[in-house]
């Protein structure tokens, strides 16, 4: 439960809740709400009342008792509201406002805010602060005794009760442990922690491996940890690997041989590279790399300048790949994944030899995919932390299915137009 004085933030809406105090029989907060914010949707409660007090600035709080009992608390005033009250309150000014808010009993209030809060953070709710996920949704309804005005009680409590017993059975935490303890990461310290952690995608020294082409990257210099636009490592790559022709129009690629032979094509010149050499793909000029050996492995420092998206691309990249070739069953939602991470980071290259229609028809796909994607709750990171959710891989599939068909289809009359156009 609340250590008093903890601190907790909600990402969408910048309001601030401290911790005062707490004993079985009411909790008391103080809320900082941002000039201009929206609160909560009209709700009411039957297992508690709150009595909010304004501190600084002023609150606008809407009581529907009867008849609709519009307030502004300025500093030092206070309303109450009773059980089966429907209620909701925002900042309509422009400066913020402090209100203290006292909720008697507390009840399990603290646990739904923590949790509220954290799924926001994580980027687990919609804008509005709705849980995107049913199963969460159907829990956090049942923990925070909050029920919703518009809807009869028996229906709500009906369709959110099964919902969260099918939940529960589905595994689901409906304490929702992982935000609801006071020093989980729900705290402001450790969200800031976690923020930090979010943005520096790799370290240097850290290693990567592809088990589906075989490479294995050493990260030596990154970007998102030195706060810089240089990318460094030390690359592995298996005998056969090729990368096919490409521009990058912004970003310098540079290579350094450390053992083995790298075959470039620059501008349109190829030449094998030997221990020691060093070789340069401009901006906006066509490269392709190979290692031409049958047998032996080509190590190589490279630097991309600026790095652009490609750390992130390369360390997402690496850990989709590694989770096609182990979760069979997930590969929609790994597409997804891969179609978000090109989505994002993709955009920095092109290949050479691809039609401009195909690239484009290619792009569009992608798009598409990547929004459905971010939609069902995909993101290019490792989804270990999440629970399986099988509605998500059931429109996953579908997504990719249509897709795949959609651009075969496509291709396939292309490829027959211009056959009848030769035949002419
Ligand atoms: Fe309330
Ligand atoms: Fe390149």
């Amino acid at each position: 439960m609340a250590n008093a004085g903890d601190i907790i933030e909600n990402p969408l809406t910048g309001e601030r809740i401290t911790f005062l105090d707490r004993n079985r029989e009411r909790m008391r907060i103080r809320v900082e709400l941002p000039a201009g914010a929206a609160g909560p949707p009209m709700h009411y409660h039957l297992a508690f009342t709150e009595t909010f007090e304004a501190v600084e600035g002023s609150l606008d709080l809407l009581l529907v008792g009867g008849k609709k009992n519009r307030l502004t608390l300025k500093s030092g005033e206070s309303a109450h509201v009773p059980v089966k009250v429907p209620h909701t309150f925002s900042n309509g000014s422009d400066e913020p406002v402090v209100f203290e808010c006292e909720i008697s009993p507390a009840r399990e209030w603290e646990k739904s805010i923590r949790t509220a809060f954290g799924l926001a953070r994580d980027g687990r709710t919609n804008k509005a602060g709705v849980p995107k996920n049913i199963w969460e949704l159907a829990l956090l309804y049942e923990l925070s005794e909050s029920y919703m005005t518009g809807m009869p009680l028996f229906l709500q409590r009906g369709v959110f009760g099964m919902l969260a017993g099918i939940a529960r059975r589905k595994g689901y935490d409906p304490e929702f442990s992982r935000y609801a303890r006071s020093g989980s990461t729900m705290n402001l310290a450790d969200d800031r922690r976690e923020e930090r952690r979010k943005h520096v995608i790799a370290h240097a020294g850290e290693v990567i491996e592809n088990p589906l082409s075989g490479e294995r990257i050493t990260f030596l210099e990154v970007p998102s940890e030195a706060n810089g636009d240089l990318l460094r490592f030390d690359w592995d790559i298996p005998p056969g690997f090729s990368i096919p022709e490409h521009v990058h129009p912004r970003q310098v690629e540079r290579h350094e041989i450390i053992s083995g032979t790298l075959r470039g094509r620059v501008g349109g010149r190829e030449r094998d590279y030997g221990e020691g050499e060093r070789v340069i793909g401009p901006a906006d000029v066509p490269h392709a790399w190979r290692n031409p050996s049958d047998d032996e492995g080509l190590r190589i420092v490279s630097e991309l300048q600026p790095a652009l998206g490609f750390e992130k691309l390369l360390v997402d990249g690496f850990a989709i790949a590694g989770d096609l070739k182990t979760d069979k069953p997930g590969i929609p939602g790994h597409v997804l994944r891969i179609a978000i991470l090109l989505d994002e980071a993709g955009r920095e290259f092109y290949f050479i030899g691809v039609p401009l229609p195909v690239w484009n028809a290619f792009r569009t796909l992608v798009a598409a995919l990547s929004r459905v994607g971010r939609m069902l709750g995909y993101e290019t990171r490792s989804p270990e932390h999440r629970p399986s959710n099988d509605r998500r891989k059931a429109v996953a599939f579908l997504a990719v299915g249509l897709a795949g068909t959609a651009l075969f289809a496509w291709l396939r009359r292309r490829d027959g137009s211009h056959r009848r156009t030769f035949a002419r």
